[in-house]
């Protein structure tokens, strides 16, 4: 009896081991926004991405958001153009990839992600452009209006595609593409919209409103599974494909270095002014001319809240629909995620984000925010321990409820 037992004992050791070991590692693999992380095994909670913000002075690694609150989860039924929606811009522009063509690509690039993930992070609206090529409908840049081998990503149907995917799996999900169009062939975007299965979702053009009135509500769209809404910068093609000419249902500020300039917020030469009443969705850009990795996620944070600010000023004290930005994951924490929550927290319930939304209530009656602000991230210069926050695992751990929780669990064990 004895013997078998001690050997019983000795073969559960590396199990009790091992759960020890889960129990003192496991509070890591789920931190909040601000808490230090490891950039290599990501342990931040979902949602959340390990990073560092360099060009911000952020060189401690904190877990900053990547994903907004998809607005109509907590407010929902309004029209359409009340509610904000993370946009990519040049979403297919993906660092690191090849070209479909199997030459190499030296086309500057925009995004990190696929479209995919970038739908599963929330993001709703993508800026897509569109050439003819090798004898289909290609994602490209161009030197001169022309796609070469150089510049171009992949044949459009691959990621319209993954949008119809996505559309399929999410039924109460509404997506909106901004086509920069330079494809002349004959029903060239209808064949490859066809083609993808994506002409179901079509939001039609008829619906659209014309002279400044709301649109339809994200119930309505759902329910008529009009969960797709197409903007062209070709003119000809609303009369001729049924797809909407951007410009008269979209006011865009200014793209590029022209779009950054703190306190402004002019129309781009497309668009009308911003303040135009009878336009109903607004789509605020902000990023550089040349895209920027490094100096992304010091442009999504502060300076595009504060550009959101002066853009709803000029946009005649309207939130923008769409936030359009390079690297959306790129930040120093709340990023252009927490935009769009503040966006969404003014249109939908007057409040400062929608996270302060209560269910429900009156328009302006808030939730008192409960979050804390996230730590400060620069790394100690001295090289002395850094200075504990609440929010660190390092402070976490010292906490003493914490302390004694884990020394309890691991007694519990040994007990075994
Ligand atoms: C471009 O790529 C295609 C293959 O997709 C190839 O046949 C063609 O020769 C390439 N053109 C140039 C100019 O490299
Ligand atoms: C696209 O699909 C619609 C509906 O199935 C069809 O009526 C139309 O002819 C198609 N257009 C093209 C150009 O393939
Ligand atoms: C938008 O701004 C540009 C300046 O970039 C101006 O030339 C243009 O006329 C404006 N658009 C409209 C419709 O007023
Ligand atoms: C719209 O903005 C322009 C400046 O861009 C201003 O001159 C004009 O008065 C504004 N219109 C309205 C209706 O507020
Ligand atoms: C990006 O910005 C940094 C400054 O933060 C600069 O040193 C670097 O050259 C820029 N990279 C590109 C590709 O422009
Ligand atoms: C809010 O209203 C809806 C419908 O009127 C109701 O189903 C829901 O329970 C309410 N929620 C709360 C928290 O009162
Ligand atoms: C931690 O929280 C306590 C109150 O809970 C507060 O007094 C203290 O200033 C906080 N410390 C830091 C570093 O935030």
């Amino acid at each position: 009896m004895q013997t078998r037992k001690t050997q019983g004992l000795e073969y559960l050791l590396p199990i009790k081991l091992f759960l020890i070991a889960v129990v003192l590692f496991g509070y890591s693999s789920s931190l909040k926004i601000g808490e230090t992380c490891s950039t290599t095994n990501s342990n931040c909670d979902a949602g959340l991405l390990c990073g560092t913000c360099p060009a911000n002075g952020n060189t401690r690694p904190i877990c900053t958001r990547i994903q907004p609150v998809i607005p109509t989860t907590k407010v929902n039924g309004l029209p359409f153009n009340k509610y904000s929606w993370l946009t990519t811009h040049n979403s297919f522009a993906r660092t690191a990839s090849m070209s479909g063509t199997g030459s190499t690509l030296l086309a500057p690039t925009n995004q990190e992600d696929s479209v995919t993930d970038q739908l599963k992070n929330g993001v709703r609206g993508l800026m897509l452009d569109m050439y003819d090529f090798n004898g289909d409908i290609w994602l490209c840049h161009s030197f001169g209006g022309t796609c070469l081998n150089i510049t171009a990503f992949q044949p459009a149907i691959n990621v319209l595609k993954e949008i119809q995917v996505f559309l399929e799996e999410n039924p109460t999900e509404i997506i909106t593409i901004f086509i920069e169009d330079y494809v002349t062939s004959l029903q060239g975007l209808t064949k490859v919209f066809n083609a993808s299965g994506l002409s179901k979702y079509w939001f039609p053009v008829s619906k659209m409103p014309k002279t400044g009135e709301d649109w339809p509500t994200v119930d309505d769209m759902v329910q008529n599974n009009q969960r797709l809404i197409v903007f062209t910068s070709k003119s000809s093609k609303e009369a001729s494909e049924g797809i909407a000419y951007e410009w008269r249902y979209v006011v865009e500020n200014q793209y590029g270095n022209g779009g950054m300039i703190p306190g402004s917020c002019p129309n781009r030469s497309e668009s009308s002014p911003m303040n135009t009443s009878s336009i109903s969705l607004v789509l605020q850009n902000y990023f550089p001319e040349n895209p920027n990795v490094t100096e992304a996620c010091v442009d999504n944070s502060a300076p595009l809240a504060s550009m959101m600010r002066t853009c709803y000023e000029a946009a005649g004290r309207r939130w923008p629909n769409f936030i359009a930005v390079d690297f959306y994951q790129r930040s120093d924490g709340g990023g252009a995620p927490e935009a769009v929550d503040e966006a969404n927290g003014h249109m939908t319930c007057g409040c400062d984000g929608i996270a302060y939304c209560k269910a429900n209530a009156t328009f302006g009656t808030c939730d008192v925010p409960v979050l804390s602000p996230p730590p400060p991230s620069r790394t100690s210069r001295t090289g002395s321990p850094q200075q504990p926050s609440n929010n660190s695992l390092i402070s976490k751990s010292l906490q003493p409820h914490w302390l004694i929780g884990q020394i309890f669990a691991i007694f519990l064990l040994l007990l075994l």
